[in-house]
């Protein structure tokens, strides 16, 4: 494996620089040494960044699974690729071969196959994190189907929207799944989703709790007994470079959710590149994160990038509090982890207990610790330091979305001075830039803008499934011929990048990507609400939670205020997930509203976070009297 290496931030701006200068070479050599190909490329990238139009590896041919397992059966065949940790300490952990990786893979393919799944097919998976949903995603790569794997958090209604936004044509899911001490019951959520859609023809279930669950005859069918009749070998499917890989959901500032279409060759090379480099994984490494496969990190940071590289990868069942605080410590000392990625959530959530629950455990083994998905606060980047890196393993903060596929700005562990609350540098082949109002480029240091990528890469998202135009229009048009990531960034006197969040109508939640228009949406649903706006309000564990501003009908408002509360929340964990519920809830009589009606959000962050200070010009507002009367009720 060859990825260009670099050994110290002399040899990362040299190297960057060439990255820049020719990155058709740049990414054609990276591909080129370190996967099997069934044909190479004519052209390494076709791109208009104006339409949106993006194609990597022209004309190749290969198939990932073929990458992530079968090139590694001479050398690696039993070696762990997976280790499964249960929820419940007390069961034992699995260990997975490659060679018994290939086995279940082949099987699980060779069952969807026999189940009527072609190529191009969706199919959606809705699993706890056990093996099988790893080994779900590889089979459907396996055969080219396309799968979507759609949180386990989710609700029916969210998941019956993303299987009819795909027209998914099987569902793969489970009895249920074991969190904390709780059970959830998936299979059930599973039969309400599907009353309302179309194209499914087949659920295929994994047995995981024992919990009781009706079979719909001629629909569903227990998994395992098909999985023992099964061949343990299967032809791959020759994926075209281009070919769709999966489809994977995040939220968009309108209602509808948007299915990010990843394809299959440059997806593969970046998962590749990027894990190897920010991980600097090597052989006998034990890697662990702590994601959920129902999120890009999940995807790209647990099954892909670390299988592509012949890795161990773990993956966990459970929840960092249970049985008790010391639980991620109690993994890493259990199986010698090496790498540890997680969420400044947890990261935080586990800071305000007792030190002593980390400091109980062997975390010596431990080379680099990373972070994702929202911004590390100085606090817990210190804590993350001294208590889990002990000061000598590397904080790599990872910047990167759902759309970028992989990495994009990081600091390389042992080469790039870290900084706290920064992401840093960006990776070779990866061109940021920040963007003023009018939509020029900010050149030099010690500037804040919107944060865009100029040149494409690899593992960038091609469209969104279903819808071109709002692939454009999302991410092409703000800044033309640029790709906009809806974030702001500062970059400092040396050039390194602070994410400051979003600009746009998202909230990131415990490290979960919220549009707001959803959750408004789901809430003025509910009989007694008028309208809502939903904004984002700092917390200290949460980072950011929801605060939402009411107006309720005349029938609402003779209500009790608590119960309506309760029932707004519910109605929202059932619409979206539990994840989406409100912190706070204001009834108001009215939102501050532009002459032309778009509700003046900045005023309702303030309002917010408790800033009374300075609302900017108020006069053009509709009613500007509604200003003073939500400060005063505000909670
Ligand atoms: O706002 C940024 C934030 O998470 C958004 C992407 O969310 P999602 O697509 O769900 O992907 C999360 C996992 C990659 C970004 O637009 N974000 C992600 N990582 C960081 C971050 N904000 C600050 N620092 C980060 N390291």
């Amino acid at each position: 494996m060859s990825y260009y290496q670099v050994k110290n931030l002399e040899q990362y701006f040299k190297h960057y620089n060439k990255s820049i200068r020719e990155p058709r070479k740049f990414w054609e050599r990276i591909a080129d040494e370190n996967f099997t190909w069934y044909q190479k490329w004519d052209k390494v990238v076709e791109f208009d960044m104006q339409e949106a139009n993006i194609k990597w590896f022209l004309n190749a041919k290969v198939n990932i699974t073929k990458n992530c397992i079968d090139r590694h059966l001479a050398k690696r065949g039993d070696k762990t690729a997976i280790i499964f940790e249960p929820n419940n300490p007390a069961e034992e952990a699995q260990h997975i071969t490659y060679n018994e990786l290939y086995d279940r893979v082949c099987k699980m393919a060779n069952v969807l196959r026999d189940q009527g799944i072609k190529k191009g097919d969706r199919v959606c998976i809705y699993l706890p994190m056990i093996p099988e949903l790893a080994v779900a995603v590889l089979a459907c790569a396996r055969i080219g189907a396309i799968h979507s794997v759609v949180f386990a958090g989710f609700s029916a209604s969210a998941v019956t929207s993303r299987i009819n936004d795909s027209g998914c044509k099987m569902v793969i899911t489970s009895d249920g799944g074991f969190r904390g001490n709780k059970t959830i019951e998936l299979k059930s959520i599973i039969d309400e989703a599907l009353q309302k859609c179309e194209t499914v023809e087949k659920v295929l279930v994994v047995k995981r709790t024992g919990s009781e669950v009706k079979m719909k005859e001629g629909r569903d069918i227990w998994l395992q007994p098909l999985l023992d009749e099964a061949m343990a070998n299967n032809v791959a499917e020759i994926m075209d470079a281009e070919d769709p890989l999966f489809i994977l959901y995040t939220s968009g500032s309108t209602g509808k959710p948007k299915g990010m279409l990843h394809t299959t060759a440059g997806y593969m090379v970046y998962s590749a590149y990027t894990f190897k480099n920010i991980f600097a994984y090597e052989e006998n490494d034990v890697y662990w994160c702590t994601a959920d496969i129902g999120w890009i990190t999940g995807h790209s940071y647990i099954v892909y990038g670390p299988l592509l590289n012949g890795a161990t990868t773990v993956i966990f069942e459970g929840i960092p509090s249970y049985p008790d605080f010391g639980r991620f410590w109690e993994v890493i000392d259990k199986h010698k982890v090496t790498q540890f990625y997680t969420a400044p959530t947890a990261i935080r959530s586990l800071a305000k207990e007792n030190w002593e629950w980390v400091d109980k455990y062997d975390l010596s083994t431990l080379k680099v610790i990373g972070s994702v998905g929202e911004p590390i606060n100085e606090e817990a980047w210190h804590w993350y330091n001294d208590h889990v890196g002990k000061k000598k393993s590397p904080i790599v903060d990872t910047w990167w979305q759902t759309e970028t596929g992989g990495i994009m700005i990081s600091p390389l562990p042992f080469v790039t001075p870290t900084k706290p609350t920064y992401a840093t540098l960006p990776l070779p082949g990866v061109q940021p830039v920040l963007m003023d109002e009018k939509r020029n480029e900010i050149e030099g240091n010690q500037v804040v803008g919107s944060l865009c990528i100029k040149f494409p890469w690899p593992g960038m998202a091609r469209s969104i499934w279903g819808d071109h135009q709002r692939f454009k229009e999302t991410y092409f048009s703000t800044f033309p011929g640029k790709y906009f990531t809806g974030d702001g960034a500062l970059r400092d006197e040396v050039g390194y990048y602070r994410i400051t969040g979003r600009v746009d109508d998202v909230v990131i939640v415990s490290g979960h990507n919220l549009g707001t228009a959803p959750i408004e949406d789901a809430i003025n649903e509910h009989p007694a609400v008028a309208e809502s706006a939903i904004v984002g309000f700092p917390h200290d564990v949460k980072g950011n939670a929801l605060y939402g501003f009411i107006i309720l009908k005349e029938s609402g408002e003779g209500r009790d205020r608590e119960n309506l509360k309760k029932e707004i929340n519910e109605h929202i964990s059932s619409h979206i997930g539990p994840i989406a519920k409100l912190d706070k809830i204001q009834f108001v009589s009215g939102l501050p509203k532009t002459r032309s009606g778009k509700i003046m959000r900045r005023i309702l962050r303030k309002i917010a976070e408790g800033d009374f200070s300075n609302f900017g010009d108020t006069t053009t507002l509709l009613n500007p009297e509604i200003v003073e009367e939500i400060k005063e009720g505000k909670l």
